[in-house]
């Protein structure tokens, strides 16, 4: 059986009792990429003595990140609309000139499977460097029917091409296309044609709608959610970014997995996701890249609302893939403690994908996801943010990335 030893503080992220159980001069077995042994090194059975052993080089371990937002495949980056927003030109009047989500639709729709796939191997690949094992990853930059299934189809493939999992939500409902006949039509396609093929074919777990002026209002997110739950598909919700329209309402009403952004949450919000369990996910850089105030992680915190943090990778709002600079934003922006931010990634994060019993925690019997860093504590990770301090990482008990 294989085994990590000479670990620094290894972080379980279990969530019961203290947020995050520490273990010192710790070390970690696991057998067919399962975890079977964590504790104290020094009280490691002797029937663990001659397994293959993995030198931790006195790193820190944690799980597996998960990033449980991101919207993976798109053409490129939106830069151009960089320094009109700085001037103070707002989302809403970027995509009434044409900019916006349809400028990436357009792109992103005239680029081949082959060029797309290289684009997300490549974002990948630098995630995993980050020690990102799971990601959930959107549609929505295809708002038609070839392109929506066409992304879809890219996940999959994806899943079975390179290390990390990767869990797949369809974005129809991302905004109405500006080819479309009708809104009413497009409502229609999303719910007569995509939500039952999609869910035919297996290609996502969850449906997400993006509910904001210039988007979608709460009454069509309620109908098109509604629909997708027949179809086995659970929600997920974009809500209360720009302003707040009720979302977190309704993503409480409906029961919704997760609701993510908040960033103008209300009180009457906050205490509906507390009773309905729905998980906050806070998405720092999309706060600051549409120039909004933080989501009120502390306010949420404190109402015992469950809490993860995730990059929203997107070519619009959130330019980066990388997560644990936004624990260190969820921190000092959200006011997360380090613990809260790090279980945001893992624990809670598993739980914004209904993965709870696999990852986001180092137990006996989950998924061997772990990732050692070089840094003496996660509060010396998240307070002093490096370019990467990540060391190696394992996915189901392998090795996927090392140091050059
Ligand atoms: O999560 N809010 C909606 N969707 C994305 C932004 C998409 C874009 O601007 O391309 C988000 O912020
Ligand atoms: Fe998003």
């Amino acid at each position: 059986m294989p085994i990590l030893k000479n670990i620094r503080a290894l972080y379980s992220c279990s969530g019961k009792g203290s947020l995050v159980e520490r273990y010192d001069r710790a070390a970690l077995a696991w057998h067919q990429g399962r975890i079977t042994w964590l504790g104290p090194q020094q009280t490691l059975p002797a029937s663990k003595t001659d397994d293959i052993v993995f030198d931790a080089e006195n790193c820190v371990v944690i799980p597996g990140l998960i990033d449980c937002h991101t919207h993976l495949a798109f053409r490129s980056f939106r830069s151009e609309e960089f320094e009109a927003k700085i001037r103070g030109v707002s989302y809403l009047e970027i995509a009434r000139q044409g900019g916006g989500i349809m400028s990436t639709v357009r792109s992103t729709r005239a680029t081949s499977n082959a060029e797309l796939e290289a684009l997300c191997l490549e974002r990948l690949r630098e995630m995993l460097a980050l020690g990102i094992t799971t990601i959930e990853a959107k549609s929505g930059y295809g708002l038609d029917e070839p392109t929506e299934l066409r992304i879809l189809e890219l996940y999959r493939r994806l899943s079975s091409l390179q290390p990390i999992e990767i869990a797949p939500t369809f974005l129809g409902a991302h905004v109405v296309p500006l080819d479309a006949s009708s809104r009413q039509d497009y409502i229609e396609l999303i719910e007569r044609k995509l939500i039952p093929e999609v869910s035919a074919r297996g290609l996502a777990q969850f449906c997400d709608v993006f509910v904001e002026e210039g988007a979608f209002s709460v009454e069509e997110a309620r109908a098109i959610l509604h629909t997708a739950r027949q179809h086995g598909l659970r929600s997920k919700l974009h809500v209360d970014q720009l302003a707040d329209g009720g979302g977190a309402l309704l993503a409480a009403e409906i029961g919704a997995i997760s609701a993510d952004h908040l960033e103008h949450v209300s009180a009457h919000g906050i205490n509906a996701l507390k009773h309905s369990g729905t998980i906050a996910v806070l998405l720092p850089f999309a706060s600051l890249f549409a120039f909004q105030p933080p989501a009120p992680g502390r306010d949420l915190q404190t109402a015992g609302v469950r809490v993860a943090v995730a990059t929203d990778f997107n070519p619009g709002t959130a330019p980066s893939s990388h997560l644990p600079f936004a624990l260190s934003l969820a921190c000092t922006l959200n006011r997360l403690t380090p613990s809260e931010a790090l279980a945001g990634a893992t624990w809670n994060a598993a739980a914004a994908l209904g993965l709870s019993d696999q990852i986001g925690a180092l137990t006996v019997g989950r998924q061997a996801d772990f990732v050692t860093l070089r840094s003496p504590s996660i509060d010396e990770w998240l307070y002093c943010p490096k370019s990467n301090c990540t060391h190696t990482v394992f996915k189901r008990g392998i090795r996927v990335h090392e140091p050059r």
